[in-house]
């Protein structure tokens, strides 16, 4: 059997870049359809691109305070520096920026974002503290589609976790965290085998099996 080449993917990230690692782990196994090319930050000083050029990947910074109020040169700038990588899919880790229209059309159907909460609930920031005012027993983690409205587009995975008597943000985040770490490698898998597919706004995934029948909380 001739195994396919393996999806180009650049990441996109703000921060200490943990949902990075675990993507950077998971592509290390010989059979993963995606190789890291390139990870990219809007943040110079955000932890996670030492962690990665550490680990060898290239990565560039484009800092968008030196962009003013034109998103959209901020975008071409990060359209043309995805291009000299030759990305072919790319995954926003953590990346706190809106991308433009614009750039969402370039791109369309071939982005994929992580969120912090059961979508369509909780979008935007601030998911955690959320989730515990409105008192939901269930919370956790989607990977989807980037469309151009914010958190909104066709779901890849979600993952949930219990949410405890006591819970602080904190914690409740720490153990979604470790839900997005399982998610998120699976659906960039899932995206770069070509076995995840939009139809519609329903993503039709290929061979993924829920782990159980229920989660009850
Ligand atoms: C993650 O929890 C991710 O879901 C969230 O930021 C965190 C980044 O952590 N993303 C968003 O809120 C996007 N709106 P990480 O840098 O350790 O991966």
């Amino acid at each position: 059997m001739s195994m396919q080449p393996k999806k180009r993917v650049g990441v996109l990230i703000s921060g200490r870049g943990s949902n990075m690692v675990s993507l950077i782990e998971a592509a290390k196994a010989a059979d993963y359809p995606a190789e890291i090319v390139v990870v990219g930050s809007n943040r110079p000083d955000a932890k996670g691109l030492d962690r990665a050029s550490d680990e060898g990947f290239a990565t560039f910074a484009l800092d968008h305070k030196l962009y003013g109020k034109d998103r959209e040169a901020f975008d071409r700038d990060l359209h043309a520096k995805l291009l000299e990588h030759n990305v072919e899919l790319l995954v926003l880790a953590g990346f706190m920026r809106l991308l433009t229209p614009w750039f969402v059309d370039q791109w369309q159907g071939r982005v994929i974002n992580i969120h912090p909460a059961l979508l369509p609930s909780f979008p935007g920031l601030h998911t955690h503290e959320r989730a515990l005012e409105e008192g939901v027993r269930i919370h956790g983690a989607t990977v989807h589609f980037l469309t151009s409205e914010m958190d909104v587009g066709p779901i890849i995975a979600q993952g949930a976790v219990p949410v405890l008597d006591g819970d602080n943000p904190d914690e409740l985040a720490a153990r979604v965290l470790t839900v997005e770490h399982e998610i998120y490698p699976k659906a960039l898998a899932a995206v770069a085998s070509g076995k995840a597919t939009i139809d519609g706004f329903r993503v039709k995934v290929e061979g993924m099996k829920p782990e159980g029948k229920k989660i009850i909380s």
